[in-house]
């Protein structure tokens, strides 16, 4: 298939990019490289051997995104273009409506033109909000308790109303849990701009150097260490799950909606733990405050996604943290070394030709 994916040059964007070219798919990405580098998608290039038509295009461009979709004629979109920085959208709430609502307006827009009506979104298990009910399955009821979060539940209503109103849609909400880890390379991986907001890039940095400790945030949560429990999932097993989710839609319209984690929830001091005796180094932490808007604990029930697409997590907290500890030490500074600030076609395409 020719696939089309927002977001592509980001973290999980890029893997996902680095899979479909593996299982033989033709691939296009959009990104506006606002908090990415034409950089992954190079190493992407250079790691499978085979090309990408690369477009350095904003959603909010609504001419060029349609005349990128029209021309591309993809057969199916991966949605990964948002902005996901909790912190950030109590702040700036209108950018992240603009960004990730209108922005998913536009593309659903420039697809209808473009005849093409298969779509895989980014969403996230902070739809689930403060639930209390764990282990978390797909009818759980939602709530959005930041900015970030109500966009992403109001694109997930968008689809499903878009879905009643025309049968010809295919369409995949898939709701993450916590992404985490590198592709066993170290070529690839998260590359936060500024300080990490969350937990495991900052450990890294820790574990780096960069930074001199962890703080976390709260220790007299009802969980068996006091800290906080998350369901972390290796970005490989993220990435294979849209793949499968793909597949599922190639041969079913509607709308469908999956968790994409493993079912395992790990404490910060678990993770904490697993980072020192990786990597060797002391990781050191300070518990603080809690942080306003955590939850205590969150994990999936990951059943629905294997009985309906065959998929589940392979890889274990080791092995993200080996891989994400691989990627720390290959590129200290991220992809920031030869990171093109906001380039230019011409550059983007001079840039990929390089050796
Ligand atoms: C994990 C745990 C913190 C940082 C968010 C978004 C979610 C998705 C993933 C985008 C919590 C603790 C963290 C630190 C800490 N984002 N922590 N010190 O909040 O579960 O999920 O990121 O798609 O939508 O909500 O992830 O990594 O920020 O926090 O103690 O410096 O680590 O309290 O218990 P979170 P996180």
């Amino acid at each position: 298939m020719h696939v089309l994916v927002t977001g592509g040059a980001g973290y999980i964007g890029s893997h996902t990019v680095l899979q479909l070219l593996q299982e033989g798919h033709q691939v296009s990405v959009l990104d506006n490289f606002s908090n990415s580098s034409p950089e992954s998608i190079r190493r992407v290039i250079e790691l499978s051997g085979l090309s990408v038509n690369l477009h350095k295009v904003d959603l909010l461009d609504e001419d060029l995104l349609k005349a990128t979709l029209v021309s591309a004629k993809p057969d199916a979109v991966i949605h990964f273009a948002g902005l996901k920085a909790v912190g950030e959208s109590v702040s700036q709430p209108l950018k992240y409506y603009r960004n990730n609502v209108t922005g998913t307006l536009n593309l659903l827009d420039a697809m209808g033109l473009a005849g093409c009506r298969t779509l895989v979104f980014s969403s996230s298990a902070t739809v689930y909000g403060e639930s209390v009910a764990l282990p978390l399955v797909e009818a759980t009821p939602r709530s959005a308790t930041n900015p970030y979060g109500r966009t992403k539940l109001h694109i997930e209503e968008m689809l499903e109303e878009l879905g009643a109103s025309d049968e010809r849609w295919s369409i995949a909400n898939l709701r993450y849990f916590n992404p985490v880890g590198a592709h066993e390379s170290g070529q690839i991986g998260e590359d936060p701009q500024g300080v990490p907001n969350n937990l495991m890039p900052y450990v890294a940095q820790v574990a780096i150097g960069r930074r001199d400790k962890v703080s976390v945030y709260g220790g007299d949560y009802q969980t068996p260490d006091g800290t906080g429990v998350r369901d972390y999932i290796h970005v490989e097993d993220l990435a294979a799950g849209h793949l499968a989710a793909l597949d599922f839609l190639r041969k079913s319209v509607g709308v469908h909606v999956w968790n994409l984690g493993t079912g395992a929830g790990s404490s910060v001091l678990e993770v904490i733990d697993a980072f020192r005796r990786v990597s060797g180094q002391p990781v050191a932490y300070e518990i603080v405050d809690r942080r306003l808007g955590d939850v205590a604990e969150s994990y999936a029930n990951p059943e629905k996604a294997r009985l309906e697409l065959g998929w589940k997590a392979e890889r274990g907290l080791e092995q993200m943290v080996e891989d994400m500890w691989r990627w720390q030490k290959q590129n200290p500074l991220g992809f920031e070394a030869d990171h093109l600030l906001e380039p230019t076609d011409e550059e983007i395409v001079a840039y990929l030709g390089r050796e």
